[in-house]
C-alpha cells in the first residue's frame, strides 16, 4: 500500500514503487517507446525484488555500465560486445530474420564490434589481404538470391574478418587500414568471388569489463572462426551474417552464441601445386525490405 498525504503518493515498501514509475512512464507521447519504458521498469523491478539485490551489488553493476562505456573508442565497442556476451545480438538477429519455410533457423547473425563502413572497392577475384597476413590462401564464392529465388546482380557484398593473429585491423598497427575487409559486387548472374586468408578462431576483447565478466564465469573468450558478410540491394532487407568454419573446435561454445547450425560453412581445403588453398561456396538470399543499414559500430 502506498502511503497517501494528502494528494502525495509516496511509496512506503518496495512492491509500491513500481507503479509509480509504471505511471510516470505511462505518459511518454511516443506509443512504442512508452510500451519498451513500462516493460523495462517491471523487468527491472521484477528482477531486483526476487533477486534481493543489495547496494553492493547495485554499486558493482553500475560500475560495469560505466566502465562499458568508458571502455567503447576508436578500437573497439565494449557496449556492443556486453550485450553479444549474454546472447542478446543473436537474439535481436533472429527475431527479425525469421528463417524461410523451408528452412530451420535465421540465415542472419549479429553485426559484432568491428563492422567498418567504406571497406574498399574490389573487383572480381581481388584479394583482401592489403599487408603481410600469414595464413592459408582461401577462395569464397557464390550467388546473392532474392526472395523467388532469383540471382541478384550488382549486389554489394561487404566482407571483414580478423587476421590469423586474431586481431581485426583497427586493433592492430601492424596491419594495413582496412586489412581483411573488401566490397563487392555482384555480376549478371548474381555472383562473388573474392580472395583472402582462411580465418583463425580469435578472442573477444578481454582488457575490459566484459573480461572480467568472462573471467568471473570460467568462460574462454574465443570465438569460432568466421567470415562476416554483409548484403545488400536495393528493395531489400540488408542481411548481416557470419560463416563460420566447419571443422573448428569452438562451434558448440562460441563466447557470443552467434552460431546457428545454417551458419556453418564447409571450408574445404586443397592442394594446388604443393600450396594448401581453402575454398568456400555461400550463396545468400535477401528478403523484400527497405535497405537500412547499420550506424558502424567503430568508425
Ligand atoms: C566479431 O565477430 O567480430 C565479434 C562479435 C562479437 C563480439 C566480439 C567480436
Ligand atoms: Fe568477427
Amino acid at each position: 500500500m502506498s502511503h497517501v498525504t494528502d494528494s502525495l503518493v509516496l511509496p512506503t515498501t518496495p512492491d509500491t514503487v513500481l507503479p509509480l514509475v509504471l505511471e510516470v512512464m505511462a505518459r511518454t507521447p511516443d506509443p512504442r517507446l512508452r510500451e519498451l519504458l513500462c516493460s523495462l521498469s517491471t523487468h527491472m523491478h521484477q528482477f531486483v525484488i526476487e533477486n534481493q539485490v543489495n547496494e553492493k551489488e547495485f554499486e558493482r553493476a553500475v560500475k560495469f555500465l560505466v566502465g562499458i562505456g568508458q571502455e567503447t573508442g576508436e578500437t573497439k565497442n565494449e557496449v556492443i560486445l556486453a550485450f553479444d556476451l549474454f546472447g542478446v545480438s543473436t537474439l535481436v538477429a533472429m527475431l527479425n530474420n525469421p528463417p524461410g519455410k523451408e528452412d530451420e533457423s535465421s540465415k542472419a547473425g549479429l553485426l559484432g564490434p568491428f563492422w567498418r563502413a567504406n571497406a574498399p572497392v574490389c573487383q572480381p577475384g581481388d584479394n583482401i589481404v592489403r599487408s603481410d597476413t600469414p595464413g592459408i590462401t582461401m577462395e569464397v564464392r557464390g550467388v546473392v538470391y532474392d526472395a523467388q529465388g532469383k540471382p541478384v546482380p550488382n549486389a554489394k557484398v561487404d566482407v571483414w574478418q580478423a587476421s590469423p593473429v586474431g586481431l581485426y585491423e583497427n586493433q592492430d598497427p601492424n596491419q594495413a587500414d582496412m586489412n581483411l575487409r573488401g566490397l563487392f559486387t555482384t555480376d549478371a548472374q548474381g555472383a562473388y568471388f573474392l580472395r583472402t586468408v582462411c580465418p583463425s578462431g580469435y578472442p573477444v576483447p578481454t582488457d575490459g569489463p566484459c573480461g572480467e565478466l568472462l573471467d568471473a564465469q570460467l568462460r574462454h573468450p574465443n570465438r569460432p572462426a568466421h567470415l562476416h558478410f554483409m548484403i545488400s540491394s536495393p528493395g531489400h532487407k540488408v542481411l548481416i551474417t557470419q560463416v563460420f568454419a566447419d571443422d573448428d573446435v569452438n562451434l558448440a561454445s562460441d563466447p557470443v552464441f552467434g552460431v546457428t547450425a545454417p551458419l556453418v560453412g564447409h571450408f574445404e581445403k586443397h592442394t594446388v601445386n604443393g600450396q594448401t588453398v581453402a575454398q568456400l561456396t555461400q550463396d545468400f538470399h535477401l528478403v523484400p525490405g527497405e535497405m537500412v543499414f547499420p550506424h558502424p559500430p567503430i568508425p
